[in-house]
């Protein structure tokens, strides 16, 4: 049994995770502002309401934790306000992780998890985007998320802490009984848009771009179940205990679907029709994005349990369908 830290633990994936770490008899302490997440969603371990952006709270937080490892979730997430607004990426991913690295030195915490991002990669020079792809982002989330990794690196070095980077492809879907899930405001990913619209709500769902250069001209990403997502995390505290210094994983399926593949998946689960619009490509956007994830199963043995794209809609469907909050 360990204690756990996990910043952003009332958000979308946070709170999956907090739900897996008590399951496995984890105890687990909520850093979180709610700036994003949601009381609600903090249903194990107890919430400390505080802000990455406000140091001394947060090395308070930290000590008072006395946790063996942080699992850093907190932080702003959508890549298209990145580059409207980058700043605001910059102070929050970037400045929130380093005042956070200070906490865990002045606190004495040996290990962190690290929420990074396939956006990492920018436009991708092969089809299957493994570890050693070139990191190059096109936007300021993406640069922000290659910071942290490269601060992690160097303080794994410098302070004797030990990290993991994982760099998720699109999170997606909810735990079965959907007592969470993902609630975002404004929404931006493109599963839970199509399902609050499915759900009811009037406007169509806009397609961003149907020049790219893809079989449709849609562009591809690669959904990995939230639930999957956290159990990489598990796994990644148990590599940090046998393995010193940084490492990184790229977790996704190993699966592309293009945009309208997607409203199909979310038109066969529900039997509704979803009604579309074209719109611009959004700025930031890589045509194609999907995971080689043979390392995250070879080192970290990690097999996700639900890799169908409809299975994964099924499950936030659940959710969206009557959301708690
Ligand atoms: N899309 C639409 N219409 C929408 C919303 C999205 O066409 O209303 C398209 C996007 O252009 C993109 C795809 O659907 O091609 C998926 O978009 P999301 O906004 O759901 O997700 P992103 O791929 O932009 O980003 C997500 C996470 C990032 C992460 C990235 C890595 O939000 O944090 O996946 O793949 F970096």
């Amino acid at each position: 049994m360990k204690r756990i830290a996990v910043t952003g633990g009332a958000g979308y994936i946070g709170s999956h995770m907090c739900r897996q770490l008590a399951g496995h008899g984890h105890e687990v302490v909520v850093i979180d502002d709610l700036s994003g997440g949601h009381r609600e969603a903090v249903r194990w371990g107890r919430l400390v309401q505080c802000s990455l952006l406000d140091a001394p709270a947060l090395s308070r937080a930290l000590r008072e934790a006395r946790c063996d490892a942080v699992i850093h979730f907190a932080g702003a997430i959508a890549v298209g306000e990145s580059v409207a607004d980058p700043l605001k990426y910059y102070a929050v991913n970037v400045c929130g992780s380093l005042n956070l690295l200070q906490a865990m030195r002045e606190a004495g915490v040996p290990h962190i998890v690290f929420s990074s991002s396939a956006a990492i990669f920018g436009e991708p020079r092969q089809a299957f985007i493994d570890e050693r792809h070139p990191i190059a982002p096109i936007s300021p989330y993406g640069r922000g998320k290659a910071m942290v990794e490269r601060m992690l690196c160097e303080s794994v070095q410098a302070y004797g802490i030990a990290a993991v980077a994982l760099r998720y492809f699109n999170a997606a879907g909810a735990e079965p009984s959907a007592t969470i899930g993902e609630s975002h405001d404004p929404e931006t990913h493109l599963i839970p848009r199509l399902l609050r619209h499915s759900a009811g709500q009037a406007e169509p769902v806009e397609i961003y771009g149907d020049d790219h250069p893809t079989h449709d001209g849609t562009c591809i990403r690669d959904y990995v179940h939230v639930d999957d997502l956290c159990a990489a995390h598990l796994a990644a505290l148990g590599h940090l205990d046998a393995h010193a210094g940084f490492d990184a994983f790229n977790l996704g399926n190993g699966n592309g679907y293009s945009v309208r593949e997607v409203v199909a998946a979310v038109e066969a689960v529900t039997g509704r029709s979803v009604r579309t619009r074209l719109a611009a490509r959004r700025a930031g956007d890589p045509a194609r994005l999907v995971a080689c994830p043979d390392r995250a199963r070879a080192v970290l043995d990690w097999k996700p349990a639900t890799p169908a794209l409809e299975a994964i809609v099924e499950s936030a469907w659940r959710w969206h369908r009557a959301p708690a909050y």
